[in-house]
């Protein structure tokens, strides 16, 4: 199972002839590092959402969803620290004009772009939160920001959750939505960018079982991972030692992304820090009372950190391969290897020619199969570029309509991985699909 040489571009390339994700604003020449997702791209995107959400907060007693607004009081930003600390150091070469972060190269002496010795300006502050105003008159009484993580807005609320939810701790807010930030140096196609969307959830904890809770998140977040369909070799967990101003501890769920081992998610124990600081700017306690032991205190937050997109983008990449295509040696099939329950469309169907009855029958599958499932119709071009078209999207299963449909109501089935074939009849497709994802396994086919 081979991986192409630029992977990036390959994978760039298949996202916008099969509709996953493409440059914004396109027909005005694009906005940098800013995507849309199409109709392959939101599905995908909405199975990895609903399944995250499913797991954290439907299947738990002991964890409760919000959607809180993106603009904010501005003073949450400087109760954060954000306001202060979500600042980058930029340089710039004055030579070819490139930017970096000033941080994260390793020789300040020469510029990595162009070549060029000493070329640098000094360090400057840029602040990363996007600001804008309240209201028709643009002043300093009246800044806003647009959330540069989804997390504030948990913390804020707090109380609101936990009463109406009857919730004692330890319990979990959990959000999905989108963040901004001004990235000095976005890239890597969907991987840094501007606008995205965040999964997250804070965990409140009594400050003696923080870290007990630290491990359990280390491990559902690693069960989660794998349960996605994840080749686990790919995946792995850094221990920071550098620790952001708000963290007690810290882990990263990294990726093998084709230009190097990065980022996915972030778990952080972040003490009572978060609570303390609104409670410090708001005047507002963020105490919890313990009734069964009449402590009041304020809780420690474990929180799980996972970027939408970043996780959409690695799915992408683990599940891309390119394969021998039957004997001969110069032809290769592109396919994704998604998992089929996170896979945009499950089944293809398609009538074997546009005649003798076929496309009817093909339309009362899509109809009744649509009740149940993600589906596309194809009637375009040979059997075998429709198959190829489907890998291309990651459909696992392909259903063909062809003359013996017409006497006997059975069809082909063909399973994307291993291309084997059964005949089934139409009546069982929606059972075996179905069985198929619940007991699919990497490379397992029919
Ligand atoms: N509340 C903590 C927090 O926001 P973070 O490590 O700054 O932590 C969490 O962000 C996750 O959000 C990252 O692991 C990444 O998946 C995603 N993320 C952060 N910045 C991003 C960007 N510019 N583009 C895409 N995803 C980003």
């Amino acid at each position: 199972m081979a991986k192409p040489k630029d992977l990036m571009k390959e994978i760039t390339a298949l996202s916008k002839r099969r509709g996953f994700i493409f440059q914004s604003s396109e027909i005005y020449g694009g906005v940098a590092s800013t995507y849309d997702y199409g109709p392959l791209g939101i599905e995908l995107k909405r199975n990895v959402k609903e399944l995250w959400w499913r797991e954290m907060v439907q299947l738990r007693p002991d964890i409760e969803g919000i959607d809180s607004a993106i603009i904010m009081h501005p003073h949450v930003w400087v109760a954060s620290g954000h306001v202060d600390e979500f600042v980058d150091p930029l340089i710039e070469c004055k030579q070819c004009h490139h930017r970096f972060k000033a941080d994260e190269l390793e020789n300040l002496e020469q510029c990595p772009d162009c070549g060029t010795k000493e070329s640098f300006t000094e360090p400057r502050l840029f602040h990363l939160m996007f600001q804008t105003f309240m209201g028709p008159i643009q002043s300093e009484d009246n800044i806003a920001y647009l959330r540069p993580e989804t997390a504030q807005g948990i913390y804020v609320n707090f109380e609101n959750v936990r009463t109406p939810a009857r919730q004692k701790v330890p319990f979990g807010i959990a959000q999905i939505g989108k963040a901004f930030r001004n990235e000095i140096t976005p890239g890597n196609f969907t991987f840094r960018t501007r606008e995205f969307e965040q999964m997250e959830m804070q965990f409140f904890v009594h400050p003696d079982e923080a870290q007990k809770w630290f491990e359990h998140w280390k491990d559902q977040r690693r069960a989660w991972y794998m349960a996605l369909g994840f080749k686990m070799e790919n995946l792995h967990f850094h221990d920071h030692d550098k620790l952001a101003h708000y963290a007690q501890a810290a882990v990263d769920i990294e990726y093998d992304f084709p230009f190097g081992r990065s980022e996915l998610e972030g778990i952080h124990n972040r003490g009572d820090f978060d609570l303390s600081r609104h409670q410090e700017h708001s005047g507002k306690s963020m105490e919890y009372f313990d009734p069964a032991t009449e402590e009041r205190y304020i809780p420690y937050i474990i929180e799980t950190s996972g970027g939408v997109d970043r996780c959409i983008l690695a799915l992408l990449i683990d599940a891309y391969e390119e394969e021998p295509e039957g004997d001969d040696p110069n032809k290769t099939r592109t396919v994704l290897k998604f998992h089929p329950k996170i896979a945009p469309v499950k089944v293809g169907i398609f009538p074997l020619v546009k005649r003798d009855g076929m496309p009817e029958i093909a339309r009362e599958i899509e109809a009744e199969l649509r009740k149940h499932f993600m589906v596309f119709y194809d009637d375009g071009g040979s059997i075998g570029r429709r198959y190829r078209r489907q890998d291309e999207a990651g459909t696992p299963f392909c259903v063909t309509v062809d003359g013996q449909t017409t006497e006997d109501r059975t069809v082909t089935i063909r399973e994307r991985d291993t291309m084997v074939q059964v005949r089934v009849n139409i009546d069982d497709i929606p059972k075996m699909v179905r069985e198929y994802t619940e007991n699919w396994e990497r490379n397992k086919g029919l």
